[in-house]
């Protein structure tokens, strides 16, 4: 079996969790493990992705190892993943797994998210090992490591893989309701619509109406006009000075354009199951506050281009955000299942009190 190990960790060849890839391949000489540092290259391979091109064909077992960033991957491997889906490769053959360190804190979304592009592919998923950072230091550890793979061994010798979860997605049958009345309220605070989209879309129309329907006033932050050097290292470099170490200047651009406002909107089109790549690289560099709440009790909403029902982890996924940060949710509205009256009116005056 041919396994190529596609290491989305920052810390590449020091990865904590590729130890756990190196501690089992000791065990498994008559299998071929390549490993691709996604993780640090996704620049280059964003450039030419020939090699991984080559590599992922030659494969039978893609594994995905990671850590677990801000309840998902890290960003370069969520864009490493936008290009294996533009790449023209037939994954129908291929078996797929995963491992990842972490403190358990959300991992179960990031592997789900895993699986369901798994599932997007094509690819044959074997459900996954989610390992603690200090678990390969125990015996225990150790042993669970051993039989995550006996599991993915003996499912590739079988034939056995995962049920495909979401495979036929439903049409929206295109009945929305008519545009409601405005709503008269005082304007008192200012709403960050933070988004990615570009104009004239369903999307860029969805912001329109809600500045529209809302009386407060708003400013819209596009992160497609921020020059973001990359994503999260891990180095942790904040967690000292609460400075990050890239000097593209985002800690000044969230204090200043975000966290400023009164109240939060996220804006996107649903992508890969997620939020797409430039939310995601928003999401891990907000580890620049040191790994602290700054935002807490601020009211949050979102405006989502698709239909948020079939995607049940991104659903959670988006509670987790506000809870995590002491947000209030007020609403979630959706291009399909229109609510944006309901998000410009009570709910968010009601949680700026
Ligand atoms: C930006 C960032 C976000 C993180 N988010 C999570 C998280 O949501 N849940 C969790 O359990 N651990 C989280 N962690 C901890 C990492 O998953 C953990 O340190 C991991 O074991 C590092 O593995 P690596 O050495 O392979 O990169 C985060 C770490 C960083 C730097």
């Amino acid at each position: 079996m041919n396994i190529l190990v596609l290491n989305g960790s920052p810390a590449g060849q020091n990865s904590i969790t590729l130890q756990t890839v190196i501690y089992i391949q000791q065990f498994y000489d008559q299998y071929h493990f390549d490993v691709l540092d996604v993780g640090q290259r996704i620049k280059q391979y964003e450039k030419d992705f020939s090699e991984c091109k080559e590599k992922i064909k030659a494969a039978d077992l893609i594994l995905f190892t990671y850590p677990v960033y801000t309840f998902l991957i890290p960003a370069q491997l969520h864009r490493f993943i936008e290009l294996m889906k533009e790449a023209d490769i037939d994954y129908s053959k291929k078996y797929a797994s995963q491992i990842t360190t972490s403190k358990h804190f959300y991992d179960v979304t990031a592997h789900r998210y895993i699986q369901d592009n798994c599932d997007d592919m094509g690819l044959m998923y074997i459900k996954g090992l989610s390992a603690d950072m200090e678990d390969l230091l125990s015996k225990k550890g150790q042993h669970e490591a051993l039989a995550f793979f006996r599991y993915v061994q003996w499912s590739y010798q079988r034939g056995y893989h995962e049920p495909v979860l979401y495979a036929e997605k439903k049409e929206f049958n295109g009945i929305e309701p008519a545009i409601p009345e405005r709503e008269v309220l005082p304007k008192r605070g200012k709403i960050a619509i933070v988004t990615d989209t570009t104009e004239d879309s369903p999307l860029y129309r969805m912001i329109q109406r809600f500045q529209y329907k809302t009386s407060f006033e708003t400013v819209v932050v596009n992160l497609k006009e921020f020059p973001f050097s990359g994503g999260c290292l891990g180095c942790f470099h904040c967690a000292s000075t609460g400075k990050c170490i890239y000097k593209d200047g985002f800690d000044a651009y969230l204090r200043n354009n975000i966290q400023t406002t009164d109240a939060t909107v996220y804006a996107f089109s649903i992508k890969d199951h997620g939020m797409g790549y430039r939310f995601k690289l928003y999401d891990d560099r907000q580890f620049c506050n040191g790994h602290r709440t700054v935002t807490m009790g601020k009211p949050v909403g979102y405006l989502i281009d698709g239909n948020l029902d079939e995607e049940p982890n991104l659903r959670m996924v988006i509670e987790a955000r506000a809870d995590t940060g002491g947000n209030y949710l007020a609403g979630i509205a959706q291009t399909k299942v229109i609510r944006i009256r309901k998000l410009t009116g009570w709910q968010i005056r009601y949680s700026m009190r």
